[in-house]
This record gives C-alpha cells, structure tokens and sequence, in this order.
C-alpha cells in the first residue's frame, strides 16, 4: 500500500527535462494519498495540476468509485499529466483558467470532499469561489506555505493574510503543519 504511485518515478523524469519547479514534494504526496483514502466514494478537486505529481498521488489513495478533477492553464504541464494519468477514468483533467472554472462551477451543483488548492484561483484568488464548493467535513489543503525559493517578491504578506483570513473564520478548522513545504489542513465545519 505504501509504494510510491505507479507513474511518479516517470513524471518525476518529464518535470525535471522541462524544468519545471513547482511541483508537489514526496511528502505532501504521502499526505495527500492518505487524504484521499479517507474519502471513500469521494469528489476531490485539484486546482493546479502541474505536471501530475499531486494528482498521482491523489488517484493512488482514492477508491475505484472516487473522481478527481484537476485543473490548469498550461497545456505543456498538462500534456505530461494527461498522457501519464489520463487513461484512469476516476480522473478528468481540465486545461482552462481556474478563477474561470471557478466561476462556472459556482453554478453547477457539484461540491468536493477534498480541495487540493495548488495554483493563484482558488487559493490567494477566489478563494470563496473555491471554498463554496467544498462540502461540510470537507479538506482544504494548501502548500508551500513555508518561505519557499520560487515565492516572488511580495509574496510572504499574503502567505500571512491567507493563514490569517482562514484561522479566523468561525466556518474552519486549521492545522499548521510546519513540515514538508508547510501545509494548512483545514476542515470545514458543519
Ligand atoms: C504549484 S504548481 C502545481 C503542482 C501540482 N499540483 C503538483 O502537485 O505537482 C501550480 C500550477 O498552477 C498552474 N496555474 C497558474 N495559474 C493558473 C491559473 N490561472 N489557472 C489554472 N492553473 C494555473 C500552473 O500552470 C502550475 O502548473
């Protein structure tokens, strides 16, 4: 069970010859298997897809009848991805902007047990919009909330109002995990 995810190793080869450096740790993988296999017959939600690695991990936690849609706006990220794990029908892939896909999904009547908010939309951009979608009981998980290389410049503060702006709400609860990149864990409450 504890195996590393079928396709990691070959994803991991594809992001390192593009350069890519945003890309989810071994660490936050674990933690996002194990998320995953706590939601049995779940709706989870990737907002980043990167190159896949997240989504790797996802899908080897989730259960046969779990779905997770994930989404980004790059089609050269996303080619690795879908080519990697797009022959597993519990995922789909969406290559669109997130704050758009947000917006849309806003009318759809469809609501996630586990958010994985791994790009800008969702996270320091409509996050309401992201928020709103997730059920009662469900997981918000963030990285990267430790200083990272790859912030830019002006980045630390809204690291700080985010962690602010979710400890206060009366609709959340927050664990800071100073480990990995630096995960919040957040459940909505009831
Ligand atoms: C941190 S990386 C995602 C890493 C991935 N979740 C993983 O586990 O390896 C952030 C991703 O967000 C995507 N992104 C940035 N802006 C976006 C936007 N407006 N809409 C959708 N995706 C966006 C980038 O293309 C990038 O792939």
């Amino acid at each position: 069970m504890n195996l590393l995810p079928p396709a990691l190793s070959a994803i991991q080869k594809e992001t390192k010859a593009l350069g890519f450096d945003m890309s989810s740790d071994v660490l936050t993988g674990t933690l996002l298997r194990t998320l995953a296999a706590s939601k049995s017959d779940g709706s989870l939600l990737e907002l980043g897809t990167g190159t896949g690695l997240g989504a790797a991990w996802l899908l080897d936690g989730m259960t046969a009848d779990a779905r997770l849609i994930s989404v980004d706006n790059d089609p050269a990220v996303m080619e690795i991805a879908t080519r990697h794990l797009g022959y597993d029908d519990r995922a789909a892939f969406v290559l669109q902007d997130g704050l758009q896909w947000l917006e849309e999904m806003q009318a759809a009547d469809q609501y996630f047990d586990l958010i994985f908010a791994d790009a800008i939309p969702g996270k320091y951009d409509g996050f309401e919009l992201a928020w709103r979608l997730l059920k009662p009981g469900g997981v918000y998980i963030i990285d990267d909330m430790l200083p990272q290389p790859s912030w830019p410049v002006g980045h630390a503060p809204k690291v700080h109002q985010l962690m602010r702006d979710l400890t206060h709400r009366n609709d959340t609860y927050v664990t800071e995990m100073n480990w990995a990149t630096g995960i919040l864990l957040v459940t909505k409450s009831a």
